[in-house]
């Protein structure tokens, strides 16, 4: 299984948690839904629970849904060989179902458009079996180990941009549950409180789903560093007030051009930093940047069921029947965005020809 190990030049980046594991044949997940009450982790066996994990949001953050999908591919795979007949086509059709659990996050796609092609690559070398199953495992812990790697960059990167005392502002969870290692805004953030630069850190509580209460706070708290919640709304008079350097968030995918989807709320934050010349940096891996999107209009945001805002757990909090518009994500423009780190470098300023210039460069 792959570690969050996050230890280099002295610094200690560990995680007491893995959100995702393979173990004995079976994709482990930390059960995300029931935190900060419970830490609970599912075995998954099919394919097909697999989607119902990510759609049901067991398993969420960009890549972190990736990774899970990769691992996902390994048990159709698994199921589709022992039935024998057809199931290439049936392989297909698993892949098309796993793609549609979530519709924003472009690490879905990616992951498992890298499984199909090591598929045809393998089988095109002959493999077959369980050397084609081995080697489909093979592949899916490879992605879970570079995202490990590419987090712990991006933490280095983001965090040299970061002058000492300064105060920082997340939204929504990006930390280990929601990638494979220790996080792209949150590794950002543990690492430049590691590196002492941090006087204050704030995390909105990400209403509806509360990422924000319920998983950074989680993982601030697991890793002793001391910081504090707001409710979005208290975002624009914070940063009025001079508490705020850096917003920083990760990202569920990014456009050609620079444009940023990520978690409703994000637009909100970044209007507000850009009045108060808050600086606004955006972290994710490569896997999260689509290059054949255009701009960030041709983003599909999902939306989710108005009950996630009507009712909280078991209780109504608006009257019965009453509907709710529920965007699960939003586009920050490029204009609004001071950096844009990944691993392969960080875009300042990002337009579309600075996105090419930087990380193009680079092979995707
Ligand atoms: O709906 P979620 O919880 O999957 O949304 C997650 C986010 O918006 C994260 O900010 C994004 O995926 C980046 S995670 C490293």
């Amino acid at each position: 299984m792959a570690s969050n190990n996050g230890n280099k030049g002295g610094l200690t980046l560990d995680d007491a948690f893995s959100a995702i594991a393979w173990r004995d044949d079976k994709l482990v997940l930390l059960d995300q839904r029931l935190l900060p009450g419970r830490e609970s982790y599912l075995e998954l066996t099919t394919v097909s629970d697999t989607a119902r994990a990510i759609a049901d949001m067991v398993v969420r953050g960009a890549p972190a849904i990736g990774i899970s999908a990769a691992y996902g591919a390994v048990l159709s795979l698994q199921q589709r060989l022992q039935a024998g007949k057809d199931w290439q086509q049936g392989f297909a059709r698993d892949m098309a179902m796993l793609e549609q659990s979530r519709p924003t996050a472009i690490n879905l796609r990616w992951a498992i458009q890298r499984m199909m092609a090591l598929v045809q690559r393998s089988l095109a070398q002959g493999l077959n079996g369980s050397a084609l199953v081995q080697a489909a495992v093979a592949e899916a812990r490879s992605m879970h180990e570079d995202d490990i790697a590419a987090n712990r960059k991006m933490a280095e990167l983001g965090a040299a941009l970061i002058d000492p005392c300064s105060g920082v502002l997340t939204h929504c969870n990006t930390g280990g549950l929601a990638t494979g290692g220790i996080g792209t805004a949150l590794g950002v953030i543990r690492m430049a409180h590691a590196l002492g630069r941090l006087s204050r850190i704030f995390a909105s509580e990400t209403r509806p789903w509360l990422q924000g209460a319920r998983l950074t706070a989680w993982e601030l708290q697991k890793a002793h560093i001391d910081a504090q919640l707001i409710v979005e709304g208290a975002s624009a008079a914070l940063m009025r007030d001079g508490a705020i350097d850096w917003v920083i968030v990760g990202a569920d995918r990014i456009a050609a051009n620079g444009d940023v989807a990520n978690k409703i709320g994000t637009y909100a934050h970044a209007v507000s930093a850009h009045h108060h010349k808050v600086r606004f940096m955006v972290v994710a891996p490569l896997s999260t940047i689509d290059w054949k999107t255009a701009s960030g209009a041709d983003i599909p945001i999902e939306q989710r069921a108005s009950s996630e805002i009507t009712r909280y757990q078991d209780k109504a909090v608006a009257p019965q029947g009453f509907r709710a518009w529920n965007p699960a994500f939003d586009v920050t423009p490029a204009a609004l965005i001071s950096a844009i780190v990944t691993e392969a470098g960080v875009v300042k300023h990002p337009d579309a020809k600075r996105m090419r210039d930087v990380l193009q460069k680079s092979p995707q």
